[in-house]
């Protein structure tokens, strides 16, 4: 990697350090050091006082170039997917209104097996890696394929492009065909071994990519896998663990048919030491109080993921009010390719427009046959879910998701359109455009509920400038 300056920016900064309070620091002056770390962040600074400030931080403003953020601008926190199929970028889009086992079977084993071939990983990945950032995913959490050198190479990918990722190598030991299946439980072992060994050869602090120890689900694993895994955890405290967790009805029937022996998937996890405070639950729709229990007691995080849940063969929606509620870890998860959109601010909509539909508005009748009228989740609650809560998820709280000294600088620069940008010309995307009496919560609902990639102008991770429109 290319060594880094200083960088300072001057303007608005927007972002959400609690679930429901957008906080708005205006004339702010931000300075992150070459190593990519908040080093001064001042709200409500003079712009004839930054030379003196940047002094007092021992720069000047050709070693600390400064970008004064225009009228039309913000900053907002990088987006962090916090669950999302790398091999799986090249479906995205095809096989919706099937469930969730046959879409498996037919759809994505074939992807996925096409990265045992390295070339089609490495193109694929590329691909993928870059289409997130350019859409502001500063941080993903990736399954891989079972191949270990298809995840090698994607966690070369993001080191190159500077995304910054939790990755795992999927353990699957059963219930897959059999040109794409780990061929016994020491195979699987094994091979997660060997491939969180690679990756943290390739990134030994950790500082950008990590791995992961993934078993895909209940139903692809053996309790000897499980076990095995659950003993890798044991073994290395540091590792994040992540699964899918209660995502359909046929999904936990099988699982329930497989392990007769425990209730409730919140149970056959934690008995095999996989359910903790670094595990990631995808989806998480039709838990028990006993699992929300367990899930909340362990301090598991939850990755919501509504676009797959309300596009396969029905409309289902995790209970993310009573989450909230209860203090509990929760992200927004792409479930790129389950997930039709790889972009962020399609999830937040989906996250807003599921929660409507959970409401049960129609007759007060629930959608996942509750009587509960739950409120739904508001706009700032998902941009917190998509930056700050989906850092505490990826257990990366302490270092991303919003701007503090001492944070490291995951951003994107957000461009909307204002009437007097158009009486200047063309604007690039289609965001509403902002009215004069506009306050920053309103921009922010327009930017997210209209605006695309085309907005989001400039993305860093770890300082380092990952695209660059203009
Ligand atoms: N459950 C097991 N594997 C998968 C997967 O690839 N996507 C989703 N959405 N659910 C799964
Ligand atoms: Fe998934």
């Amino acid at each position: 990697m290319s060594t880094q300056t200083a960088r300072a920016f001057h303007g608005t900064l927007v972002h959400t350090p609690q679930p429901t309070h957008l906080e708005v620091l205006t004339n702010t002056l931000i300075i992150i050091s070459p190593t990519g770390v908040i080093q001064s962040l001042q709200p409500s600074t003079p712009e004839d006082t930054i030379p003196s400030i940047l002094a007092s931080h021992n720069y000047t403003l050709s070693t600390c170039p400064l970008t004064a953020l225009s009228p039309s601008e913000f900053l907002l926190p990088g987006f962090i997917d916090t669950h999302s199929h790398a091999p799986q970028w090249s479906q995205r889009g095809t096989g919706r209104g099937i469930d969730l086992l046959t879409w498996l079977n037919k759809i994505t084993f074939p992807q996925e097996a096409r990265c045992a071939d390295t070339a089609h990983a490495t193109r694929l990945f590329k691909n993928c890696v870059a289409g997130g950032l350019k859409q502001g995913i500063t941080t993903a959490c990736y399954y891989s394929s079972l191949h270990i050198e298809a995840t090698t190479i994607l966690a070369q990918t993001c080191l190159e492009q500077g995304q910054r990722a939790l990755i795992g190598r999927c353990a699957m030991d059963r219930h897959a065909p059999d040109w794409y299946v780990d061929a016994n439980p020491d195979s699987a072992i094994v091979a997660t071994e060997i491939s969180i060994a690679q990756i943290q050869a390739l990134d030994p602090s950790g500082s950008l990519v990590r791995p992961a120890i993934t078993p895909r689900f209940g139903i692809s694993c053996s309790d000897a896998t499980l076990q095995g895994l659950g003993d890798l955890a044991a073994r290395h405290r540091e590792l994040p663990i992540q699964t899918h967790f209660n995502e359909s009805r046929g999904e936990m029937e099988f699982t329930k048919e497989l392990f007769p022996q425990f209730d409730t998937e919140s149970q056959l996890y934690e008995v095999y030491g996989l359910l903790g405070p670094r595990t990631i639950l995808a989806h998480a729709i039709y838990p028990s109080e006993f699992d929300i229990g367990r899930m909340q007691a362990r301090r598991c995080g939850i990755a919501h993921c509504p676009t797959p849940n309300t596009t396969m063969d029905e409309f289902m929606v995790a209970p993310v009010r009573e989450y909230l509620r209860r203090g509990m870890k929760v992200g927004l998860g792409t479930d790129c390719g389950g997930g039709f959109s790889a972009s962020m601010l399609e999830v937040m909509r989906w996250a807003f427009m599921a929660s409507v539909a959970r409401k049960g508005r129609a007759g007060g009748e629930g959608i996942n046959g509750t009587r509960e009228i739950e409120e739904e989740i508001s706009v700032v609650e998902g941009l917190w879910m998509a930056t700050a809560g989906g850092a505490r998820v990826a257990g990366l709280g302490d270092k991303v998701g919003y701007f503090a000294e001492g944070m490291e600088f995951d951003a994107m620069v957000v461009r909307m359109a204002r009437w007097e940008d158009i009486n200047q010309g063309e604007v690039d995307g289609v965001m509403s455009l902002v009215e004069e009496g506009d306050d920053m919560e309103t921009v922010v609902e327009r930017f997210v509920m209209t605006g695309d990639d085309r907005n989001i102008r400039r993305v860093f991770v770890k300082g380092r400038e990952v695209k660059t429109l203009d």
